[in-house]
């Protein structure tokens, strides 16, 4: 594991962007995992100014996200998908072909998680997969549970996951309840993966995720267990590390 902390918000960004954009530049067809939340917002923005400079194209590119909310208009503004088009995709040269995100409004939610899974297998492995780290230990929206799903699945969300999401809603009360999300066993398949976690808030759950035992209790910490995990902390966010 490689931990690298930062004093800046923008050299995190700059950092996790040129991570990302090295990667694209050494893998002709790579295919990336995406994530969403708070926390990637800067990188996704330092990505759109790097093509905007004409540093990169994502022509050739593949996207998984990692999930998206059940039962959420697609066009609502919460919806994952409409997060990743204003945020990203609409900024940028990626075909809409080659980006993909499971539907939360599938009729058979079973069926669309194995749909999901198909397609990420068919693209051959996911090259390097970004991440964040939700307050409980949550990883896309891999809950903390006696045992983890390998694969896509649908997911009851925990409380404090709907609590820490209310920001972004009117009400609590409008937060999803469920969601689909890739499972651990895909995550952890990924060549290569990028951990980025921001705030204070989170030093805790940082410092149990990459230093505590490694538990299903905290699907992050199975994140030890990867060859290749590169995580990227901002000053506060690494405070409790030993
Ligand atoms: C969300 C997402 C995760 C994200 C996490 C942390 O609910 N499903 O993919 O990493 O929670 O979000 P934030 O970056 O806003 O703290």
């Amino acid at each position: 594991m490689n931990i690298i902390t930062f004093d800046s918000d923008d050299k995190l960004n700059e950092a996790a962007a040129n991570i990302i954009i090295g990667q694209i530049q050494t893998t002709p067809r790579a295919v990336l995992g995406l994530a969403t939340g708070g926390t990637p917002v800067g990188i996704y923005k330092q990505l759109v100014n790097d093509y905007r400079r004409g540093m990169i194209s994502f022509n050739n590119v593949t996207t998984f996200n990692l999930d998206e909310y059940v039962g959420l208009p697609i066009d609502h503004p919460e919806s994952y998908h409409s997060y990743m088009n204003s945020h990203l995709f609409e900024h940028i040269d990626l075909p809409s072909s080659q980006c993909h995100i499971p539907d939360g409004n599938a009729t058979d939610p079973e069926d669309e998680c194995r749909r999901y899974d198909q397609l990420i297998e068919l693209s051959g492995q996911i090259d390097l997969q970004l991440l964040g780290l939700g307050h409980n230990g949550h990883i896309g929206f891999n809950e903390p549970a006696h045992a983890l799903i390998r694969g896509t699945h649908v997911v009851d969300l925990a409380d404090e996951t709907r609590e820490a999401n209310a920001r972004y809603f009117t009400t609590i009360n409008e937060v999803p309840a469920q969601a689909l999300t890739m499972g651990v066993g895909t995550i952890l398949k990924a060549k290569k993966i990028l951990l980025v976690v921001k705030g204070a808030d989170k030093a805790d759950i940082v410092q149990r995720a990459l230093q505590g035992p490694i538990t299903t209790d905290c699907p992050a910490s199975l994140l030890q267990t990867h060859p290749n995990l590169i995580v990227l902390l901002d000053k506060t966010a690494a405070g409790k590390l030993s």
